[in-house]
């Protein structure tokens, strides 16, 4: 095995998605999809609404609709293609070695459960941890993503975070059993523009400090702009073009990436 591939964290081969319609029909959702992530390497997933960026996070995951199935290609995480027939390798890699940053902070959270409470959860589940140990990492997390008084937020329910404090809850979750990819769905469009750019900030500095391979999927070109370098643009569940962000041309003669960058001449 070559040095390069030992570096691959997440291969994603010629993946195509279908749904499958109560009418016996199907359509095609991605279309042999190809994505590389190295380990630590930062990426962006976007493309307009429809596109397939969910759909692709979800397969990874194997948190796929249950109308909607793999018909070809697979995804390999660490060089093993992930079986997603076998629960118990999908419970290892969940929550374990890729965590998910959703969208809809509130909608991910449980809302009649504390906040420490939700965290010592899973790092009981997934480190096998003891109540003390969990609660002394539930805390540490909960700092390292800004909290000044994780004490306190240990303590409270989700309805009584702001949405800001929520995704931070969130990201916390997320960093705390120490996964190699973290992959976030529009982690920030439900927040106002400062919370926006204080939380993924925050990630990319939590990325810098943890190391974990992040795939970020946003709207926000010129977020992505200012910190991911290498991109994949998808167009009706197919990858139209990836690499180094910096090489899309302005104007584009592909009108499809022109009209995503079009508002924004002067990010490019
Ligand atoms: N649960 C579902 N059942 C049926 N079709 C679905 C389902 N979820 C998504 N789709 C379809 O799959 C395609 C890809 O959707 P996906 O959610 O991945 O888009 P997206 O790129 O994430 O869009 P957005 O930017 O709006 O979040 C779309 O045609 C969508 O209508
Ligand atoms: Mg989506």
């Amino acid at each position: 095995m070559t040095e390069k591939n030992e570096n691959i964290l997440l291969e994603i081969k010629n993946l195509s998605v279908i749904l499958e319609k109560s009418d016996k029909t199907s359509k095609v959702i991605l279309d042999g999809i190809n994505l590389t992530l190295n380990k630590k390497q930062r990426s962006a997933l976007i493309g307009q609404s429809g596109s397939g960026k969910t759909i692709t996070s979800r397969a990874i995951l194997g948190l796929l609709p249950e109308n909607m199935k793999i018909s070809s290609g697979d995804i390999r995480f660490d060089q093993q293609i992930i079986s997603y027939k076998n629960e118990a390798d999908l419970e290892n890699l969940r929550g374990k070695k890729i965590a998910m940053i959703f969208q809809e902070p509130h909608a991910a959270l449980n809302p009649v459960f504390r906040v420490g409470t939700q965290i010592t959860d899973v790092l009981k589940l997934n480190l096998n941890l003891n109540k003390q140990t969990a609660a002394e990492q539930a805390m540490d997390v909960l700092s390292q993503v800004g909290f000044s008084n994780p004490q306190e937020i240990y303590k409270m329910y989700p309805g009584q975070l702001s949405g800001g404090m929520a995704q931070r809850v969130l990201i916390a979750m997320a960093l705390s059993c120490q996964p190699e990819l973290i992959i976030a769905d529009e982690p920030t469009s439900a927040l106002d523009a400062i919370t926006q750019s204080k939380i993924l900030k925050l990630i990319f500095d939590l990325q810098e400090k943890f190391q974990f391979a992040f795939l970020i999927i946003s709207h926000d070109i010129p977020l992505v702009k200012k910190y991911v370098a290498d991109v994949y643009i998808l167009k009706d569940g197919e990858i139209v073009y990836s690499g180094a962000i910096k090489k899309i041309t302005y104007p584009n003669p592909d009108p499809y990436i022109q009209s995503l960058f079009e508002t924004l001449p002067d990010v490019l």
